[in-house]
């Protein structure tokens, strides 16, 4: 990686839109573990140890998917272009849900009028708790878990079709991203 410029080009992804990349799939694996440990095995000791990280790392999630947003408009004239229309729409739509899945759930933190204080920021103060802001509840517990579970899907399948590529030899997509 260290002779991989900073910015991307149309031949490959540049060093800051790897690190992004790889350090949000990785934040995802833990976030979607924590997510299923809690579904599936509440107050296990898996579903212990990470549930309470759940909002932790959700807020920083949603902290780099801003970043990343930003860093791939000041890239859109030059970076490679998308293989196919639907892995384009695909892209598109993994970007959309990285973005809204943690927005509507800190939405959801805010209407609450619970204080919310990730790392030990202050960033929601949290008021009296009778005052809540129902849509803002409501938009957070109808959606949340419904869309994480579908951007769940889809980055199963974006890993799914990238191996695809790898192991049938088209490596000069797979490359774009990892050499
Ligand atoms: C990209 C970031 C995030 C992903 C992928 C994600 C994913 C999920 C998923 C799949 C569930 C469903 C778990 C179940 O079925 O029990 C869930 C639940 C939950 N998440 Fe997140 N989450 C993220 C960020 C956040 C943030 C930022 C917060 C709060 C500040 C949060 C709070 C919660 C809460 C309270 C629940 C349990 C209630 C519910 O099912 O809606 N999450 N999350
Ligand atoms: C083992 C896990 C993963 C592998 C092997 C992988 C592989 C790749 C590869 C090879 C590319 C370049 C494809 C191209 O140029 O057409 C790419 C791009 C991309 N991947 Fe992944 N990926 C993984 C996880 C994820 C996850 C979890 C997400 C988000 C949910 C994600 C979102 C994206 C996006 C949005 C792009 C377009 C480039 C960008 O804007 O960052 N990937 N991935």
């Amino acid at each position: 990686m260290q002779q991989v410029p900073a910015c991307d080009s149309t031949e490959r992804y540049g060093r800051v839109t790897r690190i992004l990349h790889w350090i949000m799939a990785i934040l995802l694996a833990w976030q979607f573990t924590s997510a299923l440990a809690h579904f599936l095995a509440e107050d296990s000791a898996l579903d212990e140890l990470l549930w309470g990280t759940h909002k932790a790392v959700g807020f920083l999630l949603m902290l780099l998917i801003v970043i990343r947003v930003l860093w791939a408009l000041l890239n859109l004239r030059h970076r490679p272009p998308a293989i196919s229309a639907a892995a384009r729409v695909g892209h598109v739509v993994l970007y959309l849900l990285m973005l809204l899945v943690p927005l509507v759930a800190l939405m959801r933190q805010y209407g609450s009028g619970r204080e919310f204080s990730p790392f030990g920021i202050p960033l929601m103060p949290g008021f009296d708790e009778s005052l809540k802001i129902k849509w803002m509840t409501d938009l957070g517990s109808n959606f949340h878990s419904l869309l994480g579970y579908v951007l769940l899907v889809l980055a199963l399948g974006h890993i799914a079709f990238a191996l695809k590529h790898y192991f049938a030899g088209e490596r000069q997509i797979t490359d774009r991203m990892l050499k």
